[in-house]
C-alpha cells in the first residue's frame, strides 16, 4: 500500500479545472455525489477497506481528510467482509462534505492509503441488519460517558469498578445471537445499590406508572425475581418477554450508537447493559445501567401496544440516513425514554428514563415543566436534554394513538395504501388493502396478520431493492404471503441476490396464540 501524502498534496495542485469537473459529472452520474450546494460543497458517500489496521493505515486515511478539510457527517467502521490481509481488515463507511474542486484529489488519496475505495449507488444506503445474527455486528458504542474516559463519571476514579465493568464489556462484546445470556454474580455492593434504587422507585410506581407498567411489574415480582435483594438475571427476563410479546434481551457493553440500537429493536430484541451503576450515586447514572434498563425498559416491553411501537421505530431506522436516524432517536427520546401519556383523567409516566429516576419521575409529574401533545412530526425534532431534566415532555393520548401518528409521519416514503379497511374472511382480523396489487383472501389475510409493521417492512425492502433490481410488487407480496408465519422471522430472496429476515408481529390481540 502507498502512503506517500507528499506526493498526493503535489497533484492537487496540479490538477487542472476541467479533470476535476470530469471527476464530479462522472461521480454525479454514479449517483454517489452531491454536489448541488451553493457554496461549492460537494457530498460524498465513500466505503473503503483499510488493512493493517493496527499499525498506521487508520490515522493515515484520517488525515487525508484532515488534510482537504473534509467536514465528516458519518463515520463508521465495520469488520471487513473480504478481509484481503488478515481478520483486523476494516471497511470504512463514510458521508462527509468537501469542495466540489477537491473530490477527484481527495478520492486519488484516499485510493493510496486504502484498498476498494467505491464511490458506487449502492453506497447511498447505510448498511443495516437482514436476520437477528447481524445484530452480532451491531455494538457501537457511544463513549461520552463510559467510565473509564469521562472525568466526571462517578466510578472514573475507583479501579476496581473501571475493572468490573471491563468484565461485563468482555461479556457484551464476546456474545453471539442465539447465545444464553450470561448469569450474573452479583456483588453485595452492587446489590445494596440495586436495593437502594429499587425501593425508592418503587414506593412512585403506583401513583406515577402508568397501568400497563403497574400489571407488568406485578407479574415480574411473581416470575422473574424482581425484589429488593435480587437483580434479576437477564435470561430469565427475556424469556418473559419472549412468551409475552416476542421481545428479546442481548448484553450492551454501554450506550449504543443510536443506528445500532433502534435496528435491534426491528428485530424484536433490546440491547441491555448488565453492569450496575456505582454505589456512590445510587439515584443517577449518566449511563444506562441494569437499574435503567430492567426497572425502566422491561416492564414496558411486556405491553404488546408498546413492543409494536417500539418495534416500527426500529424498522424505520433500517437503512435511513443520518438525519433520519436523528430524528427517529429524537422520537425515541421523548416517547419510549421520556414518555407521558393520558389515563383515567390523569398523567402517568411510561418512559424508561422516567420510571428509572427517582428525581425526574417526581419533576416530570409535578405540573412544572411544559407539556405538548405527541405529535410525532414536532417531537421528533425538538431540542432534548441529556444532562439535566427535560424542559418539556409529550403525552400521548395512549399507545395506539401514538403508533398511528407514527405511520402517518412515516408514510410519504412507505408503500401507498388505500384509506378503507376490510375485515378477513374468519372476521377476525382487520386489513388495508394495498392500491394496484391484486390481492386474494388469502393473501389479504396473510396481510393482515403481519399488520402494520408490514407497511415498515416494505419500507425497508424498497431501501434495500435500491441496491440491486427491483423485483416485482406480485413476486415480492406473493413470496411473501407463502412465507409468512406470524411470530417467526420471514426470509425474503429477491432477485436471487438479497436476503432479508424480520421477525413478524401479529397485528391482532392474542399474539401467543398464533
Ligand atoms: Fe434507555
Amino acid at each position: 500500500m502507498k502512503t506517500d501524502f507528499g506526493v498526493i498534496s503535489g497533484q492537487g495542485e496540479e490538477a487542472s479545472k476541467e479533470k476535476v469537473m470530469r471527476s464530479i459529472q462522472s461521480l454525479n452520474r454514479q449517483g454517489s455525489l452531491d454536489s448541488s450546494k451553493e457554496d461549492g460543497g460537494a457530498t460524498l458517500i465513500l466505503t473503503l477497506t483499510l488493512c493493517n489496521v493496527r499499525k498506521t493505515e487508520l490515522s493515515r486515511a484520517a488525515k487525508v481528510f484532515e488534510m482537504f478539510e473534509t467536514q465528516i457527517h458519518h463515520f463508521e467502521t465495520r469488520r471487513a467482509k473480504k478481509p484481503k490481509n488478515s481478520d483486523d481488515d476494516l471497511d470504512i463507511f463514510v458521508e462527509c462534505e468537501v469542495h466540489s474542486a477537491d473530490v477527484n484529489i481527495l478520492i486519488t488519496s484516499l485510493k493510496r492509503a486504502a484498498e476498494d475505495v467505491k464511490t458506487g449507488r449502492e453506497d447511498k444506503v447505510p448498511w443495516f441488519p437482514r436476520k437477528i445474527q447481524d445484530l452480532d455486528e451491531c455494538h457501537h458504542l457511544i463513549t461520552t460517558y463510559d467510565p473509564s474516559l469521562d472525568h466526571c463519571h462517578p466510578g472514573y476514579t475507583d479501579l476496581e469498578y473501571r475493572k468490573r465493568r471491563a468484565f461485563f464489556a468482555d461479556l457484551a462484546y464476546n456474545y453471539r445471537a442465539g447465545d444464553p445470556l450470561p448469569r450474573i454474580e452479583y456483588t453485595a455492593q452492587e446489590t445494596a445499590t440495586w436495593r437502594e434504587v429499587y425501593r425508592k422507585l418503587r414506593s412512585l410506581y403506583p401513583t406515577h406508572a402508568c397501568t400497563q407498567y403497574l400489571d407488568a411489574f406485578q407479574q415480574l415480582e411473581k416470575y422473574c425475581g424482581y425484589q429488593e435483594d435480587n437483580i434479576p438475571q437477564l435470561q430469565d427476563v427475556s424469556r418473559f418477554l419472549k412468551e409475552r410479546t416476542g421481545f428479546q434481551l442481548r448484553p450492551a457493553a454501554g450506550l449504543l450508537s443510536a443506528r445500532d440500537f433502534l435496528a435491534s429493536l426491528a428485530f424484536r430484541v433490546f440491547q441491555c447493559t448488565q453492569y450496575i451503576r456505582h454505589f456512590s450515586s445510587p439515584m443517577h447514572s449518566p449511563e444506562p445501567d441494569c437499574c435503567h434498563e430492567l426497572l425502566g425498559h422491561v416492564p414496558m416491553l411486556a405491553n404488546k401496544e408498546f413492543a409494536q411501537f417500539s418495534q416500527d421505530i426500529g424498522l424505520a431506522s433500517l437503512g435511513s440516513s443520518e438525519t433520519e436516524i436523528e430524528k427517529l432517536a429524537t422520537l425515541y427520546w421523548f416517547t419510549v425514554e421520556f414518555g407521558l401519556c393520558k389515563q383515567n383523567g390523569s398523567i402517568r409516566a411510561y418512559g424508561a428514563g422516567l420510571l428509572s429516576s427517582y428525581g425526574e419521575l417526581m419533576y416530570a409529574l409535578s405540573n412544572k415543566p411544559e407539556y405538548k401533545p405527541f405529535d410525532p412530526e414536532v417531537t421528533s425534532v425538538h431540542p432534548y436534554q441529556d444532562q439535566a431534566f427535560q424542559p418539556v415532555y409529550f403525552i400521548a393520548e395512549n399507545f395506539e394513538d401514538a403508533k398511528d401518528k407514527l405511520h402517518i409521519v412515516a408514510q410519504p416514503k412507505l408503500l401507498k395504501i388505500s384509506e378503507g379497511t376490510r375485515i378477513c374472511q374468519n372476521g377476525k382480523h382487520k386489513a388495508t388493502s394495498v392500491q394496484g396489487v391484486p390481492t386474494s383472501m388469502y393473501l389479504m389475510e396473510t396481510l393482515s396478520k403481519m399488520a402494520s409493521n408490514f407497511f415498515f417492512f416494505f419500507s425497508s425492502f424498497q431501501k434495500m431493492a435500491k441496491q440491486s433490481r427491483m423485483p416485482s410488487i406480485d413476486r415480492f407480496l406473493g413470496f411473501y404471503a407463502e412465507r409468512a408465519t406470524p411470530g417467526c422471522f420471514l426470509e425474503v430472496k429477491a432477485a436471487d441476490m438479497l436476503c432479508f429476515c424480520i421477525p413478524l408481529a401479529c397485528g391482532c390481540n392474542n399474539y401467543e396464540l398464533c
